[in-house]
């Protein structure tokens, strides 16, 4: 049927249809265990993921799988209350679908959050982490394929993608809130399976801070279209081999489920200084 931008437009004025006008000013794309965030929405409006045309429905447990729009600190957003992951087969074009759309919609800042192994030995288990960039060596780019000029560059810079303005809020909020917020550099592996502790050694001599499945496409498709991202990723436990323990999928929840009040919290205060 149509090429990518008719798509975009086709699910923005469904979208359109149930939400109304008023602009919606941030886009959230909330990881494990944070998808609770959007249920405090003021004026909540949720739009199913299988309601949207040309949106994949999302299959991971512990995902709900739609949009939640709504008032947060004065500010209306979007959420999405679960993300679609390139290991759940979906191609890069499809799992950054959404960010398109949140942009055909006028959306011009998106926060991503997710959980993350972490690879830097002075993290801790449930501590925060601002990405300051990223490594993404494997999988092809979001934006393999024609590309839509009126969206984006066909080759575009990557510097700048995490917006410092954005990070200094963060910085000052999470300091204030009394929290620790890491910073660091968080790399793309496809999954499914955790990384080896061999990969988790590279991934710590190539610069990386955390490891993890998700947000990097999403960054790439909003860097390309000239959206700020600000990324935060919950270290829900160490990266393969280097606590000599097994990982697993519990162990990820749990911690997500324990940091989750102060991730809100942070996440709250962000957006009420959200500078636009
Ligand atoms: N690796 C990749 N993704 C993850 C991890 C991890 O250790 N923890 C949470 N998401």
């Amino acid at each position: 049927m149509e090429n990518l931008k008719e798509k975009m437009q086709e699910a923005a004025m469904y979208i359109t249809s149930r939400i109304g006008e008023e602009p919606v000013l941030i886009g959230m794309v909330l990881g494990s265990g944070l998808g609770d965030l959007a249920e405090q929405l003021e004026d909540r409006i949720y739009i199913s993921y299988k309601d949207v045309p040309f949106f994949p429905v999302s299959t991971v447990f512990g995902h709900k799988g739609r949009l939640v729009v709504g008032t947060l600190e004065g500010k209306r957003v979007m959420c999405m209350q679960g993300r679609f992951h390139y290991y759940e087969g979906y191609g890069m074009d499809q799992v950054v679908f959404p960010i398109q759309v949140m942009h055909a919609l006028g959306i011009k800042d998106l926060l991503v959050t997710n959980a993350a192994g972490g690879v830097n030995t002075s993290f801790k288990v449930g501590d925060l982490m601002l990405i300051t960039d990223h490594i993404k060596l494997i999988a092809d780019s979001p934006m393999r394929g024609p590309n839509y000029d009126d969206l984006g560059p066909r080759f575009f810079d990557m510097t700048g993608t995490y917006d410092k303005s954005l990070m200094a809020i963060a910085r000052k909020e999470a300091a204030s809130l009394g929290m620790t917020l890491q910073e660091g550099i968080y790399m793309f592996f496809a999954g499914p399976s955790f990384e080896t502790p061999a990969e988790v050694r590279a991934a710590r001599i190539l610069g990386s801070d955390a490891v993890g499945m998700s947000t990097v496409p999403e960054a790439i498709a909003a860097s390309h279209m000239r959206m700020r991202v600000l990324g935060i990723s919950c270290i829900t436990n160490m990266a393969a081999g280097i606590l000599q323990q097994p990982l697993n999928h519990e162990e990820v929840m749990e911690t997500g489920e324990l940091v989750k009040e102060g991730f809100g919290n942070l996440i709250r205060r962000v957006t009420r200084q959200w500078p636009f």
